[in-house]
């Protein structure tokens, strides 16, 4: 069997995720909202392993970080101490036919004919004074660029409130144009100069609409805790250096979001803000860039797959000493899943200046009181998430009921962040002793993980339904458990293995200690 290619994987992944509940899109009934997307039941508990695991390994198995959970909205002052108001911006260019807008930096460069059409008249006698420039598309006949045109000249005078049902074209000329970025990949019209366009979402506090009450929805969650700096070094008693860490969300209203939830217009992120001396930046980042790497790694993300990514003076943040880039290979392109970055002093400042209040740390040993730097990791859950699904998406073959070998889909996620850890199954529904002794299993160890029982369908069919979803682990209660055969057998159960399809025989008393330990 050929390996499907990597378009085909990514829709095979897309259409797998619906199919069983992990992504939906937002709105689906009303036709979705676009970039924007919700987590199915099974969806969110992936997430949530994610986001717990991220939390136990960044907070509490550290003594030097704490977490908050800042607002999704914060004074406007906030923002324009920042930079966000005035700098977070994408510059963009517009299609002058149809206004359609494109990343100026994201703009391929085309070749081919551009045809030149000054003006029309329409016929209720109306004129249209622009001209419309269109690149003829791949194998586009001549008449159908001359019906767009027509098109977009009705529109010009229907916009100037002319009548016309139709148009005739006062003059076209063209031209061939050799890898040309000026016009839109899509419609072929001719693009506008850059323009800046910023990504906040912008809304208003209170019940008056004014320029007084605007604010925007956070687009990272990094700056409420630099606003909350202070209080949060005071209450934790801590020294430098030491983090504050934060998961939640973020929204930027991204102008082509794409790619499944790769890039979407609301996100989560979860971010450590690691505060520290001037001189200990340089170090830091080093240290925080192996530690996320080793993060992926444990989440069970291969390291060959991961990149990292030294980003150049020209395109790292002017205020930044080094950033690096966590890149990951998905189907689509190697893409940046997190950027660890050391910020120097330069958040803290800007909010020491607009506010007017002290963010300055006091060194009890050296008496010196100064502004920290930080050195920030700052990781997206979705995009983790599309990362895990991406790498554990894998068809392999397996026997069917009769043995004959079938396709078998499975998402090979590491048991530490399967959305169910592990299926129990009586052998056969209708033998009374064979359920209830497997919802005797099913109260034993949910106390210690996410469980599903089931006992519909032949058993071949439960594991692979349980294998298109991830979970790694599958009891079986059968006639031996009950010790109908052989009494040495009773009170164990087949434990089967997701990746290898192996089963061993394991007494029920094991199973609590068994799972935790392979699950931890
Ligand atoms: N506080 C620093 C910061 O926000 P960023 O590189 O803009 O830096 C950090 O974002 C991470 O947030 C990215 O590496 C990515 O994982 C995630 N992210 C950013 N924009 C996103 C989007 N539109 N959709 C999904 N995730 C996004």
């Amino acid at each position: 069997m050929s390996a499907p290619s990597n378009s085909q994987r990514m829709e095979k992944i897309v259409s797998l995720c619906k199919r069983r509940g992990f992504i939906f899109q937002s709105s689906e009934i009303y036709g979705g909202l676009n970039g924007v997307w919700d987590y199915g039941p099974l969806g969110v508990e992936l997430k949530r392993n994610l986001k717990n695991y991220w939390w136990r390994v960044m907070v509490h198995e550290r003594d030097d970080v704490v977490g908050m959970d800042g607002s999704i909205l914060m004074n406007r002052a906030a923002w324009k101490a920042s930079g966000h108001e005035d700098t977070f911006v994408d510059m963009m260019r517009q299609c002058s036919v149809t206004n359609k807008r494109v990343r100026a930096d994201q703009v391929e460069s085309q070749s081919g004919t551009i045809f030149r059409f000054a003006g029309a008249r329409g016929d209720d006698g109306s004129y249209a004074d622009v001209a419309i420039v269109l690149l003829q598309k791949k194998g586009e006949h001549v008449e159908m660029i001359r019906r767009r045109a027509k098109e977009a000249f009705l529109r010009v005078l229907k916009e100037a409130g002319a009548r016309s049902k139709d148009v005739v074209i006062q003059s076209e000329t063209t031209r061939q144009v050799e890898n040309s970025i000026d016009f839109h990949p899509e419609t072929g019209g001719e693009l506008t100069e850059p323009r800046a366009f910023n990504l906040m979402f912008k809304t208003y506090v209170g019940a008056t609409e004014d320029e007084s009450t605007v604010t925007y929805l956070r687009p990272e969650t990094a700056q409420s805790i630099f606003v909350q700096f202070k209080n949060v070094l005071e209450v934790s008693r801590k020294k430098l250096p030491f983090g504050i860490a934060q998961i939640g969300k973020a929204f930027r209203n991204e102008i082509n979001p794409r790619n499944f939830t790769f890039r979407s217009r609301e996100f989560e992120q979860m971010e450590l803000e690691y505060f520290c001396r001037p001189e200990q930046g340089m170090e830091l980042l080093e240290y925080w860039k192996e530690e996320r790497l080793k993060f992926y790694e444990n989440i069970g993300i291969p390291r060959d797959k991961l990149h990292v990514k030294t980003v150049s003076d020209e395109e790292r943040a002017f205020y930044s000493k080094g950033t690096y880039d966590i890149e990951y290979d998905f189907p689509f392109g190697r893409q940046e899943l997190e950027g660890v970055a050391y910020r120097t002093d330069y958040d803290l400042a800007q909010h020491q200046k607009a506010s007017g209040k002290s963010l300055e740390y006091f060194d009890e040993e050296t008496k010196q009181r100064f502004v920290p730097h930080v050195v920030e990791p700052s990781a997206g859950v979705d995009r983790t998430v599309l990362a895990l699904i991406c790498d554990g998406y894998a068809e392999d073959q397996a026997p069917d009921e009769k043995g004959k070998m079938e396709t078998r889909v499975v998402l090979c996620f590491h048991p530490r962040i399967a959305p169910i850890k592990c299926a129990v199954f009586p052998l056969l529904k209708n033998k009374e002793p064979l359920v209830a002794k497997a919802r005797e299993i099913v109260d034993l160890l949910r106390p210690h993980m996410f469980i599903f029982y089931d006992e519909s369908g032949a058993i071949g069919r439960r594991y692979r339904r349980q294998d298109e979803i991830g979970t790694p682990f599958g009891v079986t209660v059968d006639f031996e458990t009950l010790g109908e055969k052989d009494v040495g057998l009773r009170d164990t159960v087949t434990l089967r293995d997701r990746d290898s399809m192996k089963q061993e025989r394991v007494k029920i008393s094991d199973l609590v200690h068994l799972l935790c330990q392979r699950i931890a």
